[in-house]
């Protein structure tokens, strides 16, 4: 882990400063950064809804192909990409011969399907967040991107992660701020409760191909309301869908991603030792409303073993500042040191000294050339990155660490056991039955592999 901690820094520390020179593109091209056939040729899969939020930032390229279930999201996009070859089925889309990259904002339950069909065919890849929705699928994603890791630039879309507060957390952390680090509490307080599966209800319109939405996942009757806002709000749809088991894993695929990247840009850590979770009664076809989950994670080469908990709709941190309003905060993190506390939301920190030996004369703030770099544009990192050292700030290994470990979070919310985890093989060790198929990982439909 200090091996990877290292090259994390270091990267942060010259991610502003990417070499440039004559690159080879997945799609054969040779040329200088800066030339104009050295735009990337790319998909874009899940052209409506998110996808259209990434239109702007994928303009300066080549976008060759759009991939939509949805016929009129499709023909929305080819309005403003109009050279594009299109596709309603992503498998199909893949296999175009001249992409150098593709960018993933369908379902929570297709995206580990689509990079890792994408990485077998050698293709950048940017995937919306969650990377998938059981252990299995952001292990397999995380193991095949690691193979391949020097020929390929991958980012997570948790876009948040560019504004300049996620650096200053963690230099605050790191450098002391609050002491010796003790536990990290990440919090969101979104409550989207759902009764249940929705009851079969009209047919789906022709132009909309509901057998290649479902796609890996178990058959369900269609009806309207998982598509509410389609059209209408895009980027929100995903709040019709995303809190049932066989689509999504609820809060933690949504706000949840973003939140813990938070706390985990600032703590260094990979996977845990053990986790335990309590909240809602079960409901076996919605995700829980109210969730904590605790981690408990083993010291790096900085900083002691951590508690990380994960606190979820309507749950919170303890907190006896009462000046400090963490719901106010909404979204954010609650680091606890020996000497104090930060408080931080997405673009806002408080910084609260606590206690008699609080004095701050073990810290010393850094001076304005030993700040981190601020990235940039988040999506333009990726680009580039395509385009030159293929290193990214969310790559599908720090990404699907945040996501292994808030699903296994949902692991031992349903197990209802604190749950023991060996992070090299991926394995519960204490109970067996808790790696079987629905807990770590899901059976898909037939005529479906999440190795294609
Ligand atoms: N990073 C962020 O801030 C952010 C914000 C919003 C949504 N998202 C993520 O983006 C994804 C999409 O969310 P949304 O609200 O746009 O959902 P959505 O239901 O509107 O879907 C987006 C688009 O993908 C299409 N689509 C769905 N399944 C497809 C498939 N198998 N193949 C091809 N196209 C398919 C839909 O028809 C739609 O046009 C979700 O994973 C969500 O978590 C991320």
């Amino acid at each position: 882990m200090t091996k990877k901690i290292l090259q994390r820094r270091d990267f942060l520390k010259t991610a502003a400063a990417v070499g440039t020179g004559l690159i080879i593109l997945p799609g054969g091209v040779l040329s200088g950064r800066n030339a104009q056939s050295n735009k990337l040729n790319i998909g874009l899969i899940g052209a409506g809804g998110r996808g259209q939020q990434h239109w702007r930032a994928l303009s300066d390229e080549n976008i060759v192909a759009l991939c939509d279930v949805d016929e009129n999201a499709l023909a929305l996009a080819a309005k403003e990409f109009p050279n594009a070859k299109q596709y309603i089925d992503w498998r199909k889309c893949l296999d175009q011969s001249d992409l150098d990259a593709v960018v993933c904002c369908t379902t929570d339950f297709t995206h580990a399907f689509v990079a890792n069909w994408a990485i077998n065919r050698g293709l950048h890849v940017y995937c919306e967040k969650p990377l998938g929705i059981t252990v299995e699928e952001v292990r397999t994603v995380r193991e095949n991107y690691l193979r391949n890791r020097n020929k390929l630039a991958t980012q997570h879309g948790t876009q948040r992660h560019a504004f300049p507060n996620f650096n200053r957390v963690r230099e605050l952390i790191i450098d002391g701020a609050i002491g010796t680090l003790e536990a990290a509490h990440a919090f969101g307080n979104r409550q989207i409760p759902k009764p249940g599966y929705l009851p079969a209800l009209g047919n789906p319109p022709d132009t909309f191909h509901f057998d290649l939405w479902l796609g890996p996942t178990p058959d369900h009757p269609y009806n309207p309301e998982y598509f509410g806002n389609h059209e209408a709000n895009p980027g929100t749809n995903c709040l019709n869908w995303n809190m049932y088991w066989d689509f999504g894993v609820g809060q933690i695929g949504d706000m949840g991603a973003h939140t813990m990247d938070l706390a985990w840009n600032a703590i260094d850590a990979d996977f845990p030792t053990s986790i335990e979770a309590t909240g809602d009664p079960f409901n076996p076809e919605v995700t829980p409303v109210e969730m904590t989950a605790v981690l408990e994670h083993p010291a790096n080469d900085w900083r002691p073993a951590i508690q990380v908990t994960w606190y979820q709709g309507g749950a919170m941190p303890e907190n006896s500042m009462r000046y400090i309003d963490l719901d106010a905060i909404g979204h954010g993190v609650l680091f606890k040191g020996s000497r104090g506390f930060l408080a931080a939301g997405f673009q806002s920190r408080a910084l609260i000294p606590f206690g008699d030996e609080a004095d701050m004369t073990y810290y010393r703030p850094r001076s304005e050339d030993e700040l981190i770099p601020d990235m940039g544009n988040f999506q333009k990192e990726w680009i580039d990155a395509c385009k030159g050292d293929l290193k990214t700030s969310c790559d599908f290994e720090y990404g699907s660490e945040i996501i292994e470990n808030m699903l296994l979070g949902l692991v031992a919310y349903r197990v209802g056991q604190k749950i023991d985890y060996d992070g090299t093989t991926g394995r519960i060790t204490n109970i067996a039955e808790a790696n079987d198929d629905r807990l770590m990982r899901r059976t898909y439909r037939e005529g479906w592999t999440l190795d294609g």
